[in-house]
């Protein structure tokens, strides 16, 4: 969720910010704003809106060779220029940058109040930058280890005082931070993404740890001043994946991509041989493996639907509990940890406060904990005790599209593994990876059929409300399907299990709510048959994603989405592509910011 970047070095400090804000862009933001050292004063610029309007606003002439930048998503204070970052203490000598919540921001407010601090601002941040006024004494780091024991909440944040001209502090407690280490300059930012295009040799920041940079150097320690060594790591991702590559939309070529990111998914995790899954990161052996009597998969938003998916799949084929937890909910509902149970934390981002402290909960109470996730680095893949990485590449859109069918992709792996080691017999495994590897063409083939899909989307795209139908391992699906089409086009949408229709939401159907069924030839394509009919009994139009060639659904259904037979497990990741493709036309037909929707965030590091 929005982004902090800082550089010190050698030059134009606000280029350099300005470029590294675009790269922070995707994460969501309201506002933005950066603060350059310049002399024996800083220059600050905020703005409301996009980056181009704060860079719009900018002097051409060079002024300052270190600064640090903030889109902010508001979590304190109104959208406004005053509560954009950074934030200045009463002598505008300090500034900060901050992600996150400080919580007990109003008593520190309070306190500082009666001392005479002069507000600027709404946020819970601004306390940072005038808690440092406070104590400083010559030295930023000194001042900063004074503060943050008396902050009480999440941060990622980044410091700048005029009297230390070439220095930075930055500090992580909940929320990402990263140190890029250039040529006699260095980068600091709440996302490797922001500094790659000038560094791949990062380091990536813990929690309680206090970073000091200048341009030639940085030093790390914690609020008692013991030294910590960081290791430095080379990152792989280029910045060349940032560029659309002539699609509209960061969310179509993503859409478009997932042919591709399945199939890195699978390379060398399929052993055709033994007809099984391979995924060495799991750091867990098949002995330990088959001791495994229970599975909780959780995450937020489309992981989790995708971790519901996987719940599915798992207790058919692996014959053992599996059940999926919110992240949000988990960390608050004093969870029971059991024995012999396998946990999973399922994260595109890798950064996801939700999913972060859940993990953190579990592994307190002792469990044992997997991640599967796309950002390598991220916080949740260096916590983990072991995991799966989705290779899906950067998800720019705020939308989650790859990222869903690529954590199917590991989550089916991890399944057929588990299965083998169980009762899954060799020709069974062998037709299951048959039915994998068909999966990329099949979806192709859906995605040369947007034409069609797009013709539907314009014919509903003004509907207020629509309802997301499907039964089994395709329930999940529908509720992604919902949740896709209501962030990008602000339509309200439900998923709901198709057999629920009749215990409630029934109640909503009428001529100007379509419903979209799922509906393919597998065990419960009657049932889904039947509820179909109830739906047009009772005047409701309908959307049917089904088979290839069905034709009593397409007798019942007002348009018809057809895919590929296949396996019938393997239909989540078919069923799932139209519902993307629905979404994405609706919101561009509807004026949308498709890949920036309003109010919401890429990567959400608040609770
Ligand atoms: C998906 O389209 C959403 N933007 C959102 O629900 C997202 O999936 C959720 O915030 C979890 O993100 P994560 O996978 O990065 O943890
Ligand atoms: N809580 C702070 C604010 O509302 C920071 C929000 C953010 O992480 O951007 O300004």
């Amino acid at each position: 969720m929005c982004g902090i970047f800082g550089y010190c070095g050698g030059k134009k400090a606000s280029e350099i910010l300005i470029e590294g804000l675009k790269r922070l862009e995707y994460r969501g933001y309201d506002s933005s704003g950066i603060c350059v050292g310049n002399g024996s004063k800083f220059s600050v610029y905020k703005r409301v809106g996009k980056i181009k309007v704060l860079a719009d606003t900018l002097p051409e002439k060079p002024f300052g060779h270190n600064g640090i930048a903030h889109t902010r998503w508001a979590t304190h204070g109104g959208v406004t220029e005053a509560n954009a970052h950074p934030h200045t203490d009463c002598n505008e000598k300090i500034a900060i940058v901050h992600n996150g919540i400080i919580e007990n921001y109003q008593q520190l407010k309070d306190k500082l109040l009666v001392k005479g601090h002069k507000f600027k601002s709404e946020t819970d941040s601004e306390v940072i930058a005038h808690l440092i006024e406070e104590v400083f004494n010559g030295d930023l780091t000194k001042a900063v280890k004074q503060v943050l024991p008396m902050l009480k909440g999440t941060y990622g944040l980044i410091a700048m005082h005029v009297d230390c001209p070439d220095v930075l502090v930055g500090a992580r407690n909940g929320s990402p931070l990263i140190l890029g280490i250039g040529n006699n300059e260095m980068f600091l930012a709440s996302d490797v993404n922001a500094m790659v295009a000038y560094t791949k040799q990062v380091v990536y920041l813990n929690d309680k740890e206090i970073v000091t940079v200048t341009p030639d150097g940085f030093t790390t320690s914690d609020v008692q001043d013991n030294a910590i060594h960081k290791d430095i790591t080379m990152v792989e991702t280029d910045g060349e994946s940032f560029d659309k590559q002539g699609y509209n939309h960061f969310m179509m070529k993503e859409i478009a991509e997932q042919t591709e990111a399945i199939k890195r998914g699978m390379v060398g995790r399929l052993n055709v041989d033994e007809a099984t899954g391979h995924l060495g990161g799991l750091n867990m052996d098949n002995a330990q493996l088959l001791d495994v009597e229970r599975i909780v998969l959780v995450a937020a938003g489309t992981s989790y639907y995708a971790g519901m998916t996987a719940s599915y799949l798992i207790e058919n084929l692996v014959r053992i509990p599996a059940r999926v937890e919110l992240a949000s909910e988990l960390r608050y509902k004093n969870i029971i940890v059991e024995k012999n149970t396998l946990y999973f934390v399922i994260s595109q981002s890798g950064e996801t406060a939700d999913t972060l402290f859940a993990l953190r909960e579990l592994q307190r109470k002792g469990a044992h904990v997997l991640g599967i996730c796309n950002a390598v680095g991220s916080t949740i893949a260096r916590e983990t005790d072991g995991g799966v990485y989705i290779h899906s590449g950067p998800e720019i859109a705020v939308a989650s599209t790859k990222a869903f069918t690529s954590q199917l992709t590991a989550l089916y792996i991890f399944t057929l593994l588990m299965a083998r080691i169980r009762h899954l017999s060799f020709e069974q495994g062998k037709e299951f990876i048959n039915a994998f590897n068909e999966l990329p063409a099949l979806i192709e083939e859906i995605l040369s059929a947007d034409d069609k899909i797009e013709q539907i989307a314009d014919k509903y795209y003004k509907s207020q409300s629509f309802m997301f139908l499907g039964r089994g391992i395709n329930y999940p699906v529908a509720m992604e399907g919902a949740l896709k089409l209501k962030e990008i086009s602000y339509i309200h949408a439900e998923g709901f299990g198709a057999g629920e229709l009749k215990h409630g939401p029934i109640a909503l159907i009428n001529e100007q709510t379509p419903s979209f069924f799922l509906v393919p030839d597998d065990a419960l394509r009657d049932k889904n048959i039947s509820n179909m009919k109830e739906v047009k009994a009772r005047g409701g139009k309908i959307i049917a994603v089904c088979t290839n060639g069905d034709d009593e659904v397409k007798e019942i259904a007002d348009d018809v989405i057809e895919v590929p037979k296949i396996m019938p497990c393997f239909y989540p990741f078919l069923l799932v592509v139209p519902l993307q493709l629905f979404a994405y036309h609706c919101a561009v037909k509807l004026g949308r910011d498709v890949d920036q929707p309003r109010n919401l965030a890429k990567s959400v590091t608040v609770e």
